[in-house]
């Protein structure tokens, strides 16, 4: 660390013990922030420049350096050292190494602790950004995929408890995702507008004695607002805890779908199988195939969560403002990004190559005596009180299984033996296509109904584009 005492001195006299400077250093992980750092260092000195605490000479010299180091960075010369703890002391570092005293001065009337809250800010709507982008264009796979198995007619057996409950068009499951999507990218969309404000300017923690213009640095980095209280600015991480968060409740979206996957993929529902690409064989089975990227998607959720909650355990607790403690804000932000965005990826990938089969979905979906409450709506449109219909259908299913029949295999004198307000129309709801058709109230899943739905996602996915 004898570099850095170098380069701002401070009370010190002895040296750094080794490991303690090793266990400071957050080089390896916050070099990430480099182009945040270099924007969020243009924009504050400029203003510098603007309001007179810098010459123009300087701040033109200091901003050439700048893009120089840039450059550095690009190309992969730029002399990392982990002498200097983090990305700003290494920018910092070599801006002094390139022109000298002007570089000393970039750091007048900022601290590290406004910097680092500044750049992370940058960085985390940047991520957010890109991640909407990409729920998006998942969102229209699912679209499109809803709309083809419409047209199809594609029929699965709806589940609750997991015991095949009523028939479903796929379509249906597919626009389930799709709004659940929709609201996980709003989750994302709220934070990275409540995040919009920059915290540069103010300094350590009180603010500064230099007349510095925090609107213009804002407004150039692109930030709708400078943060209004210095202390705050500094000492908060709730936007990365709420990014945190949104990004864990979208996994968990991820996790569920990918679950019904790799259940819908077994042999024993034989639903669907996965494209090869996704796929992986076993090395001593050769009969199988396994859903690894689904399951690595699932299990992404515990990883994702993880971040959340080791953040907030840090930031729990802590006084204000500025503790080191807040370094280890990056690493769980980081990783919660890396897993979630090739995680949404991957799914709108694989989901357009999905083999469904349609034909054991539909005999699933009408065995099972799945279309046993359309017996007792029957009933209960013929003015028997539901429970009683209820009653009466239950008796009737206990019968069949204990048989080891099927719904479709009564007649009509059966059915009138439960009750005398069976007629012919009730043999007609015995199939998959009527019970379907049938639910037709608002948000059902009868083809009229799945139709409205597409359309109502369409026209609000237009406005949300427009
Ligand atoms: N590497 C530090 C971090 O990530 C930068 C801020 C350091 N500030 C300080 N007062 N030591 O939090």
């Amino acid at each position: 660390m004898k570099e850095e005492k170098k380069l701002w001195g401070g009370r010190f006299s002895q040296e750094t013990d080794a490991l303690a400077q090793e266990f400071n250093n957050s080089l390896a992980f916050d070099r990430r922030l480099w182009r945040e750092d270099l924007a969020n260092s243009r924009a504050h000195v400029r203003m510098l420049g603007r309001v007179g605490v810098l010459p123009s000479e300087e701040v033109a010299r200091i901003l050439e350096a700048l893009d120089q180091i840039e450059r550095e960075i690009e190309e992969g010369r730029f002399p990392w050292r982990e002498a200097h703890e983090d990305v700003h002391m290494n920018i910092e570092a070599r801006l002094a190494e390139l022109i000298g005293e002007a570089g000393k001065k970039l750091h007048t009337a900022r601290s590290r602790n406004d910097q680092v809250a500044t750049d992370l800010r940058l960085w985390t709507k940047g991520a957010l950004s890109e991640l909407i982008a990409e729920v998006r264009r998942l969102r229209k796979v699912l679209l499109a995929e809803a709309e083809r198995h419409l047209e199809a007619g594609t029929v699965l057996p709806g589940y609750t408890h997991l015991q095949r409950a009523q028939p479903i068009l796929l379509a249906h499951w597919f626009l389930a995702y799709y709004w659940m999507l929709t609201r996980d990218q709003g989750r994302l969309e709220d934070a990275r507008r409540r995040l919009d404000e920059s915290p540069l300017g103010a300094a350590a923690l009180a603010g500064t004695s230099f007349p510095i213009d925090r609107f213009q640095t804002a407004r150039e980095l692109g930030f709708a607002r400078p943060m209004p209280n210095s202390l705050d600015a500094v000492a908060s991480r709730d936007f990365v805890l709420e990014t945190l968060a949104a990004l864990a409740i979208l996994q968990a979206t991820l996790s569920r779908m990918a679950e019904e996957l790799i259940l819908y993929s077994t042999f024993e529902f034989g639903f669907v199988e996965l494209p090869d690409a996704f796929a992986t064989g076993s090395s001593i089975m050769p009969q199988k195939k396994n859903p690894d990227v689904p399951e690595l998607i699932r299990a992404k959720a515990g990883r994702v969560l993880g971040s959340f909650v080791a953040l907030y355990t840090v930031v729990k607790g802590l006084p204000l403002a500025y503790n080191k403690d807040l370094q280890e804000d990056k690493e769980p932000l980081f990783d919660a990004f890396d897993q979630v965005l090739p995680s949404v990826r991957l799914l709108a990938r694989m989901l357009p190559g999905l083999r469904w089969n349609p034909e054991a979905m539909a005999r699933a979906a009408k065995s099972g005596y799945a279309l046993a409450t359309d017996l007792a709506d029957y009933l209960a449109k013929k003015g028997l009180p539901f429970r009683e219909a209820h009653r009466v259908v239950g008796a009737l299913v206990k019968k069949l299984a204990g048989e080891g029949r099927e719904l479709e295999d009564l007649g009509l004198e059966e059915l009138q033996e439960f009750s005398p307000l069976f007629e012919e129309d009730a043999l007609g709801l015995l199939r998959l296509e009527r019970a379907i058709q049938a639910r037709s109230s608002y948000g059902g899943t009868a083809p009229e109904a799945v139709r409205r739905q597409l359309q109502e996602a369409r026209s609000r996915l237009a406005e949300e584009e427009a």
